[in-house]
């Protein structure tokens, strides 16, 4: 692992899960832990990058050189990238973003009534779309949970999202992916893909920032 590959980029990385609130006292969310961002954060600081963490609610230390940005809900998660991208060079997304909040946050908890409930939902903002859509993005990479057709969904989310990385896994094998403590992945990128066997979160993010640095110096050339 070569130290220094990074020095003096700013990388931003969003991950955990995020909480979009339904009334003072309930939320709905996702499992994810943030252990994969965290990794990365953290082999980002080791490979010399500034690192900017944007962190939605999980229970883990902040890697040490990283400034972390604690956030809850898609919306907080989304100001808080536009304002760390600005001078970034490259962004990660390995959160578990919501895909829909509440449309209303009651103002009251809200009361058992009924034998049902309705609640409406409405679509989150994406957030490494946005960023990948501004005008000078950073180099933009995302992630990929899929259950069948890994490398086909993958390279359809690069491409609809403008990214240029993406880092599929299976979510359907056991003892990988979200919420262990290993992964294995695909990652794909325009004219490229590359496969990482089972490593722990660790170990792969070491690898998988070494292709980061491989790509943007590769797209970027100085
Ligand atoms: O479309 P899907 O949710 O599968 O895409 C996953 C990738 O997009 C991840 O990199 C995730 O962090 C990012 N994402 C995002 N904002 C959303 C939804 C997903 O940045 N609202």
């Amino acid at each position: 692992f070569d130290t220094g590959q990074l020095s003096g980029k700013h990388v931003v990385i969003t991950a955990g899960p995020t909480r979009e609130a339904l009334d003072p006292v309930r939320y709905i969310s996702n499992h994810s832990s943030g252990k994969m961002g965290f990794a990365l954060a953290q082999a980002a600081a080791e490979a010399g990058a500034r690192v900017t963490l944007i962190s939605g609610p999980v229970n883990l230390p902040t890697p040490p050189q990283c400034e972390r940005i604690d956030v809850i809900s898609a919306d907080d998660m989304l100001q808080a990238a536009e304002h760390a991208t600005s001078d970034c060079d490259v962004f990660i997304a390995a959160a578990a973003v919501a895909d829909y909040r509440p449309a209303n946050i009651a103002e009251q908890k809200i009361k058992k009534s009924g034998e049902h409930i309705t609640l409406t939902l409405t679509k989150n903002p994406d957030i490494v779309a946005t960023i990948a859509g501004q005008p000078t993005p950073p180099f933009c990479v995302g992630f990929a949970a899929e259950t069948q057709h890994l490398g086909e969904h993958a390279q359809c989310k690069l491409q609809r999202k403008r990214l240029d990385m993406i880092v599929a896994n299976d979510v359907s094998q056991p003892g990988i992916g979200f919420n262990s403590d290993d992964n294995a992945v695909s990652v794909f990128w325009p004219g490229g893909k590359q496969q990482l066997a089972q490593a722990s979160k660790q170990q792969l993010a070491r690898q998988l920032i070494q292709l980061m640095a491989e790509r943007l110096s590769a797209t970027q050339p100085q």
